[in-house]
């Protein structure tokens, strides 16, 4: 594997989850793996999950990692071909990922999506862009459509925490007060079409995510009926994707509360708006499992970047 921009990328996510837990149980292992290496960690949004297990994933590896703030630190990157950078953009990206992969032997970046240029933000141009002009691998710390690290750690934590052969896995939209991108939705669906479980997705109607990446997931537009016999339930708001980046309504009966929850687990990727995506009852309950799931943000991001210090 040269580069981790999608779930795609994961060839067999049981073989994955194994070798993430083989990492979990004894995390200083491969200490020796990524000595004298240097990971570059570029963000052009804000992380709190991300910015940290990555960065421990890289120490546990032995890697010395770069933290940059693209937006504050460094000058204005131009990703457009045959601009006459005559704007507020002053280094193109051919010259920016050139000159970042003299430095670091593997670049991960975080891009969000603009919400407003759906043709553009599917396009993935900054990631792409990363991709086509680094000379060394990329690693995806969120972009405009996926957030394949959360993806992987929300896979390894179902497989933790199962305890059927087959359980039942939901995927519910909540509410939000602002417009949020579709990623880590994306990626979840994606993860669970690579597992063995059964898996719905559970959203408001105007919110169904891209046919594309659901493919023949079932979607139910009445919550209760999604979530009988649910073993987990994953909250996550997005905005409408049809009409693209809006925020249709703030339905509030959407929260997740802990009579809809009944004996499942719940799941979300934080950061999390109390009493808005789901109650205090819930994330202050055993049920809860959103710490374990960013405790596994360090395991996943070490799995990655192993495999590609292993095959580069
Ligand atoms: N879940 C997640 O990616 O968190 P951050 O945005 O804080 O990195």
């Amino acid at each position: 594997m040269k580069n981790y921009t999608s779930i795609n990328d994961i060839d067999n996510i049981n073989s994955w989850i194994e070798e993430a837990k083989e990492i979990k149980a004894e995390p200083l292992k491969n200490i020796e793996l990524g000595k004298n290496k240097t990971l570059g960690l570029l963000f052009f949004n804000s992380s709190l999950r991300t910015r940290l297990s990555t960065q421990k994933a890289a120490l546990n590896l032995g890697m010395n990692p770069i933290v940059m703030n693209v937006s504050g630190d460094t000058w204005g990157i131009e990703f457009g071909d045959g601009t006459v950078m005559d704007g507020n953009t002053a280094e193109h990206i051919k010259e920016a990922a050139a000159v970042i992969s003299q430095y670091c032997d593997i670049i991960a970046v975080r891009a969000f999506p603009s919400l407003t240029d759906k043709q553009k933000d599917e396009s993935e141009h900054v990631l792409k862009s990363f991709v086509q002009f680094a000379s060394v691998p990329i690693v995806s710390m969120e972009s405009a459509t996926g957030h394949p690290l959360q993806g992987l750690t929300d896979a390894i934590t179902i497989a933790e925490n199962s305890t059927k052969k087959r359980p039942k896995v939901v995927l519910s939209w909540a509410p939000h007060v602002k417009a949020l991108p579709h990623a880590v939705g994306n990626s979840f669906v994606q993860a669970m079409q690579k597992m063995d479980v059964e898996f719905v997705i559970a959203n408001p109607e105007g919110y169904d995510l891209n046919p594309e990446i659901t493919k023949d997931t079932p979607i139910y537009h009445n919550q209760s009926a999604a979530f009988k016999d649910a073993d987990f339930v994953y909250a996550k708001n997005w905005s409408s994707y049809n009409n693209y980046g809006q925020i249709l309504n703030v339905d509030a009966d959407w929260m997740i509360t802990k009579d809809k929850l009944a004996n499942a687990k719940f799941m979300h990727c934080l950061p999390v708006r109390r009493n808005l995506v789901v109650e205090d009852a819930v994330l202050d309950s055993d049920a809860s499992l959103v710490i374990e799931q960013a405790n596994n943000r360090t395991f996943a991001a070490q799995l990655v970047l192993k495999k590609i210090l292993e095959n580069n």
